[in-house]
């Protein structure tokens, strides 16, 4: 074998093995969280959004040519919300400002991530996989209110 085939097989198999290394170190020391995916079933038929108590949701999102359902979502601070994600024709792209949130919207199937929304503020929900003429006008809000102030003495 030429000297040059070795030292590229050598380099190769180094980047192969950084590669690997950062991928299983980023899954397993730094707990990135990969969306789950989910088999389609019937339970999955129309957008909303439930309070399972009064920190934690699901929200059942359909993302379509060329709008997210539910568009608002209003939850208090501290909440934990579950999104359940899915497309109604092409592929769309489902990305939450200030959030470590970028899924899929497949058609067929369903993503689920989990997202803390700890601060007060709007979070705006954009697509980002180009999806037709009317993507660049494909959004949504997470409203996070402050908590309501507990007069129960
Ligand atoms: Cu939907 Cu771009």
């Amino acid at each position: 074998m030429d000297k040059h085939e070795l030292r590229i097989l050598l380099l190769t198999g180094i980047l192969l093995g950084t590669f690997l290394f950062a991928v299983l170190y980023a899954a397993n020391k730094k707990n990135i969280d990969v969306p789950a995916c989910i088999p389609y079933s019937g339970a999955f038929k129309e957008p909303h959004i439930r309070p399972l108590d009064k920190n934690t949701y699901e929200v059942f999102c359909v993302a379509k040519m060329w709008a997210f359902e539910p568009s608002e979502i209003t939850i208090p601070a501290g909440s934990e919300v579950d999104f359940y994600l899915t497309s109604t024709d092409v592929v769309h792209g489902f990305h939450i400002a200030k959030k470590d949130v970028n899924m899929m919207a497949v058609y067929g199937g369903i993503n689920k991530t989990t997202v803390k929304f700890n601060e007060p503020g709007v979070y705006k929900i954009i697509c980002h996989e180009y999806c037709g003429a009317g993507h660049q006008n494909m959004m949504a809000e997470v409203i996070v209110n402050r908590k309501p102030i507990n007069t129960n003495q």
